[in-house]
C-alpha cells in the first residue's frame, strides 16, 4: 500500500467523485476525514435545495472506510465559510495528528444562459467552486508547511479548459481552479507541497443527472439525453468513473515531482 500512515481530507467526499477519491486513498492505506455539509445558504446547486444532506451521506462513507480497516471521520463544514474551513483542518489534525493529502472537491452547478442568470446562481457557483478551493488551500497550507510538505489536489473539470453554453459561470469557475492551482503550485514549490488538479470528463453523479435533464431535446428521456451526450462529447463514447478520479488522486498523492498540473480523465476530449 502506497499511503500507509498518511492522512487525507476530502471535501465533498460523501458522494460521487469525492467518495471515489476517498475510497481510493483509503484502499492505499490512508486514514480519511470526509468533509460535507447538510445545509447550504443557496439552492442553486445540483440538488435544487438548501437541504443537500451531504454530511448524512458522509456517515456512510466513513463506515465503508472503517470496514477497510482504516480510520475515518465525517466533519460538517460548508467550504464557503472561513470559520468552518479552519475548524475542518483543526478537527482533522486533532483526530489524526496531521494532514498529508488535502483534496478540495466539493462543487456545485446550475444550468442557465447568461442573459437569464440570477446573481444568486452565479454567486453560489463562484463561492463553492472557487472561493471554497481558495479557503481550503489557505487553511491547510500552514499545517503542511509545519509538517515539511504535503499534497493538495483540487477538482477542476474539462469545463475548466473548454467551456460549454449555459454553463459559462461554471466553466469560468473551473478555469479559475486551473489557474489558481498552477499559481499556488509555483508559490509552494520550495515548500515540498505539490498542487495539482483533476479534470473529470463525464461522471454519472447528481451533477450529471441535472445536466442530462436540463439538456434534454424535445421528446428525449433523461437516459437518452445522457447516452447522447456520452456519444457526442466523449470520443471513447463511455463515461468516466469516480474510481478513475480516485486513481489520479493516488497518483498525485504519491508523486513528489508533479506539480501545477491539471490532468484530464475524459475519454479523449481535451488536447491538454
Ligand atoms: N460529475 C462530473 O461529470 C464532473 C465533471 C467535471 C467536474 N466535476 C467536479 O467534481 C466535483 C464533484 O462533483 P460530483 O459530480 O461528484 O457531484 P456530487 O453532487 O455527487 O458531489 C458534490 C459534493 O459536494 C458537496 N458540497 C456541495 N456544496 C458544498 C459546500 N458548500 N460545502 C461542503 N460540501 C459541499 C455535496 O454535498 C456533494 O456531496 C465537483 O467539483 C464538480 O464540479 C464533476
Amino acid at each position: 500500500m502506497k499511503l500507509q500512515g498518511k492522512v487525507a481530507l476530502v471535501t465533498g467526499g460523501g458522494r460521487g467523485i469525492g467518495r471515489g477519491i476517498a475510497l481510493a486513498l483509503a484502499a492505499e492505506g490512508a486514514d480519511v476525514a470526509i468533509v460535507e455539509t447538510d445545509v447550504v445558504d443557496n439552492p442553486y446547486n445540483q440538488y435544487g435545495t438548501r437541504q443537500i444532506n451531504g454530511y448524512q451521506a458522509a456517515q456512510n462513507v466513513v463506515k465503508e472506510i472503517q470496514a477497510m480497516g482504516r480510520r475515518a471521520i465525517a466533519i460538517q463544514a460548508d467550504v464557503t465559510k472561513w470559520d468552518q474551513v479552519q475548524a475542518m483542518v483543526q478537527k482533522t489534525v486533532k483526530e489524526f495528528g496531521r494532514i498529508d493529502i488535502s483534496v478540495h472537491n466539493a462543487g456545485v452547478i446550475n444550468v442557465t444562459p447568461v442573459e437569464e442568470m440570477s446573481e444568486e446562481a452565479y454567486d453560489l457557483v463562484m463561492d463553492v467552486n472557487v472561493k471554497g478551493v481558495f479557503l481550503c488551500c489557505k487553511a491547510v497550507i500552514p499545517q503542511m508547511k509545519k509538517q515539511g510538505g504535503g499534497k493538495i489536489i483540487n477538482t477542476a473539470s474539462i469545463g475548466g479548459k473548454n467551456a460549454f453554453p449555459t454553463l459559462a459561470h461554471y466553466c469560468a469557475s473551473k478555469f479559475a481552479v486551473v489557474g489558481f492551482t498552477n499559481g499556488l503550485a509555483k508559490e509552494l514549490a520550495k515548500d515540498n507541497i505539490t498542487v495539482n488538479a483533476i479534470c473529470p470528463g463525464i461522471v454519472r453523479t447528481a451533477m450529471w443527472d441535472l445536466l442530462a435533464d436540463a439538456w434534454k431535446q424535445p421528446g428525449e428521456t433523461v437516459e437518452q439525453s445522457w447516452q447522447r451526450h456520452l456519444e457526442t462529447l466523449i470520443p471513447q463514447g463511455r463515461a468516466q468513473t469516480p474510481a478513475d478520479m480516485g486513481a489520479l488522486a493516488v497518483f498525485f498523492a504519491t508523486n513528489d515531482n508533479v506539480t501545477g498540473q491539471a490532468f484530464n480523465i475524459d475519454g479523449g476530449v481535451e488536447l491538454h
